[in-house]
């Protein structure tokens, strides 16, 4: 007996030996070998040299540095080729720790595509996952393991400008775009060698800042922070998510990146994210800016005691961490801690088994702005406009048309169309990128004279170019103009008081008009603009945000109706920044505003209305749409049961098309006040001219709840009403239901 026992012991033994070691126990064996030093060095984030994404620290032992352990990852470092030079350094290192190379991969490499709130306003999650899968291949294959992306922040306030970067105002939106660019970045498995790692920021409520200039501080309860903020980067760390970013700003009094309640109560704890923390850069040392740290040695120990793992750019844990804990301020553990985290990415990403895997100058070669990805992304560019007017079927335009009058100072540009946050690879031009101008070329046939004049600049109050305008103009069978701000007006550190239409554009339009001619407005920005003369105006006006490399092409199919546009807004769009903030799902108070006319004793305003120039969730069509038949499978149901909605959408127009179908809530009364309508569903769904289609919906209790008092999330029993709509403000039909015990 005792014999068989031995066997069966050192045979099972054997084999758990033998077994492909885990991940988990790789990095504990890599964690022996390592110094203290070269511990702390994993957790120091250097830029590279030549593209600065933040304050510049001028450091000129990098290499140094890298070759004795000190360096864990690199920011900003593009193409294979200058990846494989760094993680060559790396190698000499003692312990060979690969190099983790994270950029900005926000909407596209080379292929650039909308800006994120752009595409939010395609409400279609698979063409946002596919720009980000496609972000993804081109990144990987330039070397890149890492992209600081999705930004998941949601935003109610356009001076903010870094609104371009996100979803725009809305939780349930925002939280499923978030997991479809994750899901995008990180691709069918993590580790992939055309995927990327993706990372969520800014953690948390940066789009709250006071006053909505950037970096500026956030003070709200709980309630809004559980019930509107955090949502998205649950979303996204349900995607699967190996890493988040924190934010510049204090909340409630404490810097995100030293807020133990941020990253390890909620983040590390309740929601049990196994995947590390990288500081925003230099936000480690900025505690000391912000009061909250009396010296570096200080933030140090704040950063890294509240979950801030890796230190982008600070240095702060270079030159601290080590004396933190032979001062026994910080227990090695807490170290220990922050490198699993990173080590267990690394082996993860398989650098350990091949450091230059995602560095191959070939893949590269072929997989940047090839046809498949420029296709992507002039559908997905396609899909992001909105079309806000369209007096008399202006729009689409025919493609006989003689004469074309193309005016504006965003007609020809190139790297304009691309937004902030776009790449800029060395040695690549821009001649990738379809003007629009050239967009409309592609377009028409030869039979249609294109005319151009610039008209104005986009700032600067020079009308010199009025007359040339207007004379092109005035031979012309239609007018297209081009205005909005620069591209580099709205994204980081790019807050305005003022957000409208810059320098004399507006006038050139009104000389414009002055000529009897039709006139169609592009409107390109990086944020809801205010811009009410032309909204009033203008016969025809398109939202073209920036639409990134394949513009011009994708302005051209929505103007000449080679698509039909369907987006809807993600934002809110102001009267005035007068009205900000201002978002649809407001609280309705206990003196509601009734009119634009009637201010007594009510939440008006004396000068202004209360209402939006356009409302979250607006866009028109070619096409019409009916909306009948709203049914509920019951009046009354338990928290356990689940209500089927279905509703009967009929094109009732000329041109076959998409709708978006937006499905509303309202819970009556709750233990809290609760928002006038919040948007709880949504479909997006393709009807030929005269198709009807019943589209279904189903409300479960995950939809009727809301953070209670005691920030519990759940339901109350009561009375709902259910809205079915073409935008937030456009409800086509109501019902109403209870929910019982
Ligand atoms: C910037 C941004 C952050 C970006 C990082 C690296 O300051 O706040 O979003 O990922 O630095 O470029």
């Amino acid at each position: 007996m005792h014999k068989i026992f031995v066997l069966f012991f050192l045979t099972f033994a054997f084999s758990v030996s033998a077994q492909k070691r885990t991940n988990s126990q790789k990095v504990d064996s890599v964690l022996k070998l390592m110094t203290l030093e070269e511990k702390v060095g994993q957790l120091n984030q250097y830029n590279d040299n030549n593209l600065a994404t933040g304050p510049v620290t001028i450091d000129n032992d990098k290499i140094g540095q890298i070759k004795s352990g000190q360096v864990g990852s690199l920011l900003n470092v593009l193409g294979s080729e200058r990846t494989r030079s760094w993680q060559n350094v790396a190698m000499q290192s003692r312990l060979k720790i690969p190099l983790l190379f994270g950029q900005d991969v926000v909407h596209g490499y080379k292929t650039t595509f909308p800006i994120p709130l752009a595409e939010a306003a395609s409400w279609d999650l698979d063409a946002i996952q596919l720009a980000a899968r496609v972000a993804a291949v081109e990144a990987s294959a330039s070397g890149i393991h890492w992209t600081f992306a999705p930004m998941v922040d949601i935003a109610r306030d356009p001076r903010w400008g870094r609104v371009m970067e996100g979803a725009g105002e809305d939780t349930y939106l925002g939280s499923l775009i978030a997991g479809a660019r994750v899901k995008g970045f990180q691709g069918a498995h993590f580790g992939d060698t055309n995927a990327v790692m993706a990372c969520v920021k800014h953690f948390a409520a940066y789009g709250a800042a006071v006053g909505a200039r950037d970096y500026n501080s956030v003070d709200m309860s709980d309630r809004q922070l559980w019930e509107i903020y955090l949502p998205p980067f649950k979303a996204a760390l349900d995607a699967g998510a190996a890493s988040f970013m924190n934010s510049f700003n204090d909340i409630n009094g404490v810097p995100a990146t030293g807020n133990s309640y941020l990253q390890r109560t909620i983040l590390k704890g309740k929601w049990g994210f196994k995947g590390f923390v990288v500081s925003d850069w230099g936000s480690i040392n900025e505690l000391v800016n912000h009061g909250f740290a009396k010296n570096d040695y200080e933030a140090a120990f704040s950063a890294i005691t509240a979950g801030s793992d890796m230190d982008m750019e600070s240095r702060s844990y270079k030159n601290n961490l080590e004396q933190l804990v032979k001062d026994k301020k910080v227990p090695v553990a807490l170290i220990d801690d922050a490198v699993r985290r990173i080590l267990l990415k690394k082996f993860e990403l398989g650098l350990f088994d091949n450091p230059y895997k995602f560095s191959n100058v070939e893949r590269e070669k072929l997989a940047l702005n090839n046809a498949s990805h420029t296709a992507a992304a002039r559908s997905m560019a396609a899909k992001s406009i909105v079309l806000l007017k369209n007096e008399n079927n202006l729009l689409p335009l025919s493609k006989q048309l003689k004469t074309i009058a193309f005016i504006g100072p965003l007609v020809k540009p190139l790297k304009q169309n691309k937004g902030f946050w776009d790449i800029e690879i060395p040695g690549v031009d821009s001649n990738f990128i379809v003007s629009q101008w050239e967009g409309l070329q592609n377009k028409v046939g030869a039979t249609t004279n294109l005319l151009f004049a610039q008209g104005c600049e986009i700032e600067g109050d020079s009308k010199a170019g009025f007359a040339e305008a207007i004379n092109i103009a005035l031979q012309a069978d239609v007018v297209i103009l081009s205005i909005g701000e620069r591209r580099d007006m709205s994204g980081e550190a790019k807050s305005k008081a003022n957000i409208t239409i810059p320098g004399v554009q507006e006038d050139l339009l009104k000389a414009l008009l002055a000529t009897g001619k039709p006139v169609v407005v592009l409107v390109n920005a990086g944020r809801p603009l205010v811009f009410n003369y032309t909204a009033d105006n203008a016969p025809a006006i398109l939202y073209t945000w920036w639409l990134g490399s394949e513009a011009g092409n994708a302005i051209a199919d929505v103007l000449f109706g080679d698509y039909n546009p369907a987006a809807k807004l993600p934002m809110t769009f102001p009267v005035s920044v007068g009205q900000i903030p201002i978002y649809y799902n407001h609280f309705n108070t206990g003196r509601p505003a009734v009119s634009d006319t009637n201010h007594i004793y009510n939440s008006s305003y004396i000068d202004l209305s209360i209402h939006p120039k356009f409302p979250f969730g607006f866009g028109l069509s070619y096409t019409s749409f009916e909306y009948s038949d709203l049914k509920l499978s019951k009046h009354q149901f338990t928290k356990k049961e689940t209500l089927e909605v279905s509703v009967t959408i009929t094109n009732t127009g000329k041109y076959a098309g998409e709708e978006v179908v937006q499905l509303y809530l309202r819970d009556k009364v709750g233990s809290l006040v609760l928002p006038v309508k919040s948007l709880k569903d949504f479909k997006k769904v393709f009807l030929n001219v005269g198709e009807s289609k019943k589209i279904k919906f189903l409300i479960n209790n995950e939809k009727l709840s809301f953070y209670n008092a005691k920030l519990v999330w759940d339901s109350e029993p009561g009375d709902f009403d259910i809205m079915i709509g073409a935008s937030s403000a456009d409800i086509r039909l109501k019902d109403s239901f209870e929910l019982i015990k």
